[in-house]
């Protein structure tokens, strides 16, 4: 009796996951990935070519991608995998993309800020999204490149001028703050790490990246020490330096940040494909603040952008940070769009 009740369980089970699976898996998705060879591109290209709901992998670098190609087409998973190598294949890696996730340029050493990297990462970003604007002027933007304060304002330059600017298919990859604030903050009250959330605001560089604590699922405890809330949030601002210090020379968060860029970009397909309440932050064209661009949590729909869901009630200190952080977002905005223009 115990055992045809758990083999009809276990069917009923097979039956819904073969659903959801042929359910991702009819959809054709073409995915563009610009600095594909890169730390972050490879491992971030694998977990593409790891997802049913994608049937097509565009890889582009200006290095490596035949090897990097070669190597994931072995893998016996849905997505056709194609390498394209310098500029005169980027638009045919373009064409056709639904959806362009960016992680080209150079990433930081101990010592130097995100805004160190803007005099080689600016034109890097400002070229690919001008062949992103006239290739497939309709995909979903992705920008992980840094400083992503200044790259996503650039990128949304470039679009204007060629006249195809829409703001809801523009994104900055913030993800990273969230997925690291939902592992501290696990960690700090010992919740379980996969049911917890944090929404993380402002934009993504030191004071600008503005996690809400009092808005955590589950919630922090009322006792929660206010000098422990204050050390989790410092800690979170600067999770990435923790990483660009422990990777001493040899680069920044690439691992993570390709979990957290694939956990956007399945959201992101999920929501192109009709499914309802997905809810990711990014940084987005915004009016939240007086800053023109605003992490805040956004309620994803079919054209990209459906429903910027703000940044809920915040308690004095997290004010308090949004205050803060404002005035060197508002610079690094400046600086992407004159750069642009
Ligand atoms: P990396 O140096 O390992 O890789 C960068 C890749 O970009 C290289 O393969 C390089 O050949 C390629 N590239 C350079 N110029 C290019 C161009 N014009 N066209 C196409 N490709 C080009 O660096 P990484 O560790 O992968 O980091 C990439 C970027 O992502 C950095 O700017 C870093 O700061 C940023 N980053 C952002 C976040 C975030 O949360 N948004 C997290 C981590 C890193
Ligand atoms: C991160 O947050 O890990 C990235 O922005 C990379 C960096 O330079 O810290």
């Amino acid at each position: 009796m115990i055992r045809s009740l758990v083999s009809r369980r276990c069917l009923a089970n097979a039956a819904r996951l073969t659903r959801q699976l042929s359910t991702s898996s009819s959809h054709n998705t073409k995915v563009a990935v610009l600095g594909a060879s890169g730390g972050i591109g490879q491992p971030l290209s694998l977990l593409l070519k790891n997802n049913p709901g994608i049937s097509q992998l565009a890889l582009y670098d200006i290095a490596h991608t035949p090897g990097v190609a070669a190597d994931l087409s072995h893998i016996n998973t849905r997505a056709s995998v194609e390498g394209f190598l310098g500029p005169d294949s980027l638009g045919e890696c373009l064409e056709g993309s639904q959806m362009v996730l960016i992680p080209a340029g150079v990433p930081r050493k101990p010592g130097m800020t995100r805004d160190d990297l803007f005099n080689t990462n600016a034109g890097i970003v400002r070229d690919l999204c001008k062949a992103a604007a006239t290739y497939c002027p309709d995909a979903m933007i992705c920008i992980i490149t840094n400083p992503v304060n200044s790259t996503v304002p650039i990128a949304t330059e470039v679009f204007k001028k060629a006249g195809v600017y829409d703001p809801n298919r523009i994104f900055g990859v913030t993800t990273l703050d969230v997925v690291r604030s939902n592992t501290f903050v696990a960690d700090a009250i010992g919740a379980d790490v996969g049911n917890t959330n944090v929404p993380v605001i402002g934009g993504h560089a030191g004071v600008t990246i503005m996690p809400l604590l009092s808005q955590a699922t589950p919630s922090l405890p009322a006792d929660f020490p206010q000098d422990k809330l204050e050390a989790l949030t410092v800690r979170i601002q600067n999770a990435g330096t923790e990483v660009v210090n422990a990777k001493a020379g040899a680069g920044s968060a690439t691992l993570s940040m390709a979990f957290a860029a694939a956990k956007f970009a399945q959201s992101l397909l999920d929501a192109i494909n009709g499914k309802e309440g997905v809810v990711e932050c990014a940084f987005v064209r915004s009016d939240v603040t007086k800053a023109q661009y605003f992490a805040t949590p956004i309620l994803l729909g079919r054209n990209g952008v459906e429903r910027n869901l703000g940044m809920g009630k915040l308690n004095d200190f997290e004010q308090k940070l949004v205050e803060e952080g404002l005035p060197e977002l508002l610079g690094s905005i400046e600086k992407g769009e004159k750069f642009a223009a």
